[in-house]
């Protein structure tokens, strides 16, 4: 029923939706909060380069910038740049960064902070003697002899940033699957899946050629197949930007495929959208989507810092940037049916580094200095899939409506998402049954009870657990028992533990074929795909052995891989009615089902 309700709504809304999306391209449409998840720039790769701890490269800390630099350009109001579709936020701050008026989270993974960093130098670039109201204006600047004091650097802009650790409760918004047990053991078993034996099958051969052509310096044999096939493709692609040789080599054409590097990209996807994105395979409780909880709650901070713009009636939240890995992009594409809809081929492949996906909270006419009633506000999805200068910020429609244009009513996407999100931290303890410590304090906090049918319906809050709550306990918690906390991790939860020197990337105990595939090399560390100590594989066969043609482009020294004529995937959710998580204002729907 609830569904059918959305549905209704949505052909409503359809009916009136030319016009709106007309309008969303004129002057009168006034944007009054941005959100964004954006992919860390490139950085070193997991395995391959010996004696490196991941970091962000040059190369990357530019893709950053340039995203930063056209994100500028979007939402700045005095910003040129002809070519860029303009939303200019209302009052945001135009040269001097107001740190009330945007908020940063990022993971404290070296090359995502330093990518959230080099973002932010390009959304503020250094501008001499601007000074934001906000953090006091040009008073604060002046000193007693009436000197105007600049900031260093000519003009460096200082951005407040919160950079999140595994054991800081908030960090699950931005990296639910990292440390989240139920996850770990859900990846565990993926081998076994028949789907993903054959494609492992029909896909050994070529691997096993590539593996003479560019992997012999950094993987031994055996880890050549469709296993690893994030690392792998992590590897190649940084070698095909920085490796004369490999770069020419990549580009020849032995498969199916245009190009090794595209053949390497394409599974690479097919793998993550299995382990994050297969929203068939449940946890504790059936139907909870366990592969997808990254993007789960992604979709719950998403509307939280939405909430938190309108009770300030747009004042805070303004600007919102995350910053992280790549698997909260490949989760939501799945729970918000993007990997399934007429654009289904953009979101099959992996985002490029530096890429965006944006929400926008929006409205049409009236004037940008009243906020609107929230009836009035209306939410619209962006997709910028790298930071290459001729990438537009493209509209699609989420929740499964093909003919939708990018819009909908807030109450109708607040809906949707809240159906798909998981209701606070308790909520996001209990589905993963993680042993962090943060979980242990809740749990005794609530006697025990955490169940996350029960755990939301309160209002407006969406985490389930007052911040500063939550932060005392993260700091508490994380000065008494961080050693005594990461021993357990490491035993029960797979969590993998960094040494210093960054050589002993320790693998998962037990985890995916550790003991297994380990043996063979003392000098190179093996996880699963993915990415370092969140990253798992994944599996699903979207292709059906029918193979995509691919094409590379190259910008720079930038790879971009773009299959073409994608075979749309037909996944089903039948029997994974989420109603039971959901903890809402709102009706809850099922948003995944076709229109
Ligand atoms: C803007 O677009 C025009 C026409 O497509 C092009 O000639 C020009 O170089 C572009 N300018 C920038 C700054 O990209
Ligand atoms: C004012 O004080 C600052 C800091 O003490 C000093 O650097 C500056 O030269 C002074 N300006 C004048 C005009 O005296
Ligand atoms: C394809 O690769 C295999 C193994 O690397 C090689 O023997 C064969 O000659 C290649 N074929 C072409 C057309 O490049
Ligand atoms: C904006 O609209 C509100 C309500 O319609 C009105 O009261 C106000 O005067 C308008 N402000 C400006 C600057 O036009
Ligand atoms: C998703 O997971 C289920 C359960 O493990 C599996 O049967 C199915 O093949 C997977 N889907 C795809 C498309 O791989
Ligand atoms: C990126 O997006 C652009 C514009 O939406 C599209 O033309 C292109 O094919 C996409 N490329 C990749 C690699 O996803």
């Amino acid at each position: 029923m609830a569904t059918l309700a959305l549905v209704i709504s949505l052909a409503a809304l359809l009916a009136s939706s030319s016009a709106q999306n007309v309008m969303t391209e004129e002057a009168d449409v006034h944007v009054w909060s941005s959100v964004s998840y954006i992919f860390h720039g490139e950085k070193t790769p997991l395995r391959g380069l010996k004696a490196t701890k991941e970091s962000l490269t040059p190369l990357g800390a530019h893709q950053m910038l340039d995203q930063g630099s056209m994100f500028r350009a979007r939402y700045i109001p005095d910003s040129v740049d002809a070519n860029m579709t303009r939303a200019p936020i209302a009052s945001l701050s135009a040269d001097a960064i107001d740190n009330t008026q945007i908020s940063v989270i990022a993971s404290n993974d070296i090359y995502v902070s330093t990518s959230a960093l080099a973002f932010l130098q390009g959304l503020y670039p250094p501008s001499s003697h601007a000074y934001a109201d906000g953090a006091g204006g040009i008073r604060a600047a002046g000193l007693a002899n009436h000197t105007l004091v600049d900031w260093p650097l000519h003009g460096y802009q200082y951005p407040a940033m919160e950079v999140l650790s595994v054991l800081d409760p908030n960090s699950v918004w931005i990296q639910g699957h990292v440390a989240c047990t139920r996850y770990q053991q859900s990846v565990l078993h993926f081998i076994d899946d028949p789907t993903v034996g054959k494609i492992y099958k029909d896909t050994l051969n070529t691997y096993r050629n590539m593996w003479d052509k560019y992997f012999t310096a950094a993987f031994p044999e055996n880890l050549a197949t469709f296993e690893y096939a994030y690392d792998l493709y992590e590897y190649a692609a940084y070698q095909f930007n920085h490796d004369k040789d490999t770069h020419h080599q990549m580009l020849t054409a032995n498969t199916s495929y245009s190009t090794d590097l595209a053949f390497l990209a394409e599974l690479a996807g097919t793998q993550q959208r299995d382990l994050n994105g297969n929203l068939s395979v449940s946890g504790v409780v059936p139907g909870d989507m366990i592969r997808a909880i990254s993007g789960r709650m992604l979709a719950g901070k998403v509307l939280e810092r939405m909430k938190l713009n309108i009770a300030s009636k747009g004042a805070n939240n303004k600007l919102n940037l995350m910053f992280g890995s790549f698997e909260p992009f490949v989760a939501f594409f799945a729970l918000s049916g993007l990997v399934n809809g007429n654009s289904a081929g953009d979101f099959q492949q992996l985002p490029n580094n530096g890429a965006a996906m944006v929400f926008e909270l929006f409205s049409v006419g009236g004037n940008a200095s009243t906020y609107p009633e929230t009836h009035n506000l209306w939410v619209r999805f962006l997709y910028r899939n790298s930071s290459l200068p001729d990438t537009p910020f493209t509209p699609y429609p989420l929740f499964g409506d093909g003919n939708f244009p990018g819009s909908m009513q807030y109450v109708d996407f607040a809906s949707a998402m809240q159906a798909v999100a998981v209701d606070g931290i308790a909520g996001w303890c209990n589905l993963c049954e993680s042993i962090n410590l943060f979980c242990q304090a809740l749990k005794s906090n609530t006697g025990g009870s955490l169940d996350p049918t029960l755990s939301g319906s309160h209002g407006t809050n969406t985490s389930g657990l007052n911040p500063v709550v939550a932060g005392a306990i993260g700091a508490a918690v994380t000065v008494f028992v961080a050693g005594a906390l990461l021993s357990g991790a490491m035993v029960f939860g797979g969590v993998r533990y960094h040494r210093p020197d960054g050589k002993g990337r320790t693998g998962f105990l037990g985890g995916f074929k550790g003991a297994r595939k380990m043996a063979s090399d003392t000098d190179v560390s093996y996880s699963k795909s993915g990415a370092r100590h969140e990253r798992t594989s994944s599996w699903e066969l979207r292709h059906g052995g029918k193979k995509a043609e691919e094409q590379v482009t190259t910008s720079g020294v930038g790879a971009v891989v773009q299959p073409k004529n994608v075979a749309r995937s037909t996944v089903s959710t039948k029997g994974d009615d989420d109603d039971g998580f959901s903890i809402l204002e709102h009706t809850p729907v099922k948003p995944r089902e076709d229109v």
